[in-house]
């Protein structure tokens, strides 16, 4: 059995971003097991000086990343960023220094922002520090909008 975890990068409660990782579950295939992490809003604030004696959010996250085979980041763009939250949510799993529990995962990184640029830049940005945290992202399909439709067949 093949663990996932999803992570949505919105708190709102009818995120489109939760709702798409919730449509993911019942659709993983035979033998992976699809969870949603919820508890990206109860985590502090990162700070170095909590790092010696973590909060329990923060011990349920790296359990919950160590756990899984591979995550799945849906995340919107703020402001032509990743959220806060989800950046929080980074910054905590990777730490301890030298022991995060984030090396070696591979990740899928999605978007569903209703914006013209659907979310490109926020995804950009997960993949640039994905790989400074050597976790391995899933290279396509790679689209910012939807797929053109395929061209009108030509009668010669
Ligand atoms: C503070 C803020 C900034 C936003 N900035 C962007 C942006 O830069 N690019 C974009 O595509 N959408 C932007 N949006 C629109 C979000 O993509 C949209 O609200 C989306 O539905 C949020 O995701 P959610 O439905 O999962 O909460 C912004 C929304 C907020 C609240």
């Amino acid at each position: 059995m093949s663990r996932v975890l999803a992570l949505s990068g919105s708190l709102r409660a009818a995120s489109y971003h939760t709702q798409l990782l919730s449509c993911l579950q019942p659709l993983a295939p035979e033998g992976m097991h699809l969870s949603l992490f919820s508890g990206l809003g109860e985590l502090p604030h990162f700070s170095e000086d909590l790092e010696t004696d973590p909060p329990v959010p923060v011990r349920e996250l790296w359990q919950a990343i160590a756990d899984a085979d591979g995550l799945i980041i849906a995340t919107p763009e703020y402001n032509g960023a990743i959220p806060g939250v989800l950046k929080n949510a980074l910054d905590w799993a990777s730490r301890p220094r030298g022991a995060s529990v984030l090396p070696g995962h591979a990740a899928m990184v999605l978007s569903a922002s209703p914006g013209l640029f659907g979310g490109i830049r926020a995804q950009a940005q997960l993949r640039e520090m994905f790989a400074l945290l050597n976790v391995y992202v899933v290279g396509g399909p790679h689209h910012s909008r939807r797929p053109h439709p395929p061209r009108p067949h030509h009668r010669s």
